[in-house]
């Protein structure tokens, strides 16, 4: 997949009917989503417990856009080559989810994969200064893992801009995790982010039997972040 600076939609199926998740990928993708975003959790890093490397392999087939992986798990490195091995495309690690994360990000380059890495709301910028050069993304936490549906921190607004700044002129994506909506996506198209996540405000009101309801929040959500750039 080619860089671009282009804004992309990537629904979280964590906000997805959890007995379809064939047919909820196929949706979606059908109705104009760019990525696929899968959030991975460990009960342990957060409060919450998600897809293990088989069910990524399943998702695979499912998939024919570009699967981003989530990894909200620590210890991660044991986990890497596996989920590259179920299909990932992109692996994004936690900068808080070990004293590593130099080395996290080479075992993730290691696997052929992109690399991404994340910080949470409370996590300085200084953290990730030093592995600029490791990364494909950099993706911005805009809520406390762990749950789908929860308020929009607007202090990223401000991060993302200075990582924009950070950025300069590499080809780095920048990535909005969490209540990303028609009101908050603007915000951060504007501060200078590409790939916008979404699991409600993508999924709401729709279901398989009613994908164009997908298509109409993806098209409201990429209208609204456009107009701001
Ligand atoms: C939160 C996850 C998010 C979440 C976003 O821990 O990383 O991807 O699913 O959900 P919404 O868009 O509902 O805030
Ligand atoms: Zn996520």
């Amino acid at each position: 997949m080619a860089f671009d600076r282009n804004i992309k939609i990537a629904p979280s199926i964590l906000a997805s009917d959890f007995a379809n998740f064939g047919a909820e990928i196929r949706a979606i993708e059908a109705q104009g989503a760019d990525w696929v975003h899968v959030d991975v959790m460990d009960g342990h890093f957060v409060p919450n417990l998600t897809f293990g490397p088989p069910a990524v392999k399943a998702f695979r087939p499912h998939v024919k856009t570009f699967m981003d992986v989530h990894l909200m798990i620590a210890p991660v490195d044991p986990y890497i080559e596996a989920y590259a091995a179920a299909g990932a495309d992109m692996i994004t690690a936690h900068v808080e989810a070990g004293p590593h994360i130099h080395r996290t990000l080479q075992a993730i380059k290691a696997q052929g994969v992109k690399a991404g890495v994340s910080l949470n709301p409370g996590t300085p910028l200084e953290s990730i200064e030093h592995v600029m050069d490791l990364v494909d993304m950099v993706l911005i936490m805009t809520v406390n893992p762990g749950f789908g549906g929860q308020k929009f921190i607007h202090s990223g607004v401000d991060k993302t801009r200075r990582v924009r700044e950070m950025i300069g002129d590499r080809d780095i994506y920048i990535q909005i995790d969490g209540g990303v909506d028609v009101t908050t996506a603007p915000l951060v198209a504007a501060a200078g982010a590409d790939v916008l996540v979404a699991g409600s405000a993508v999924f709401k009101g729709g279901s398989v039997d009613q994908p164009e309801v997908y298509g109409e929040n993806i098209r409201a959500i990429r209208a609204a972040a456009e107009a701001a750039i």
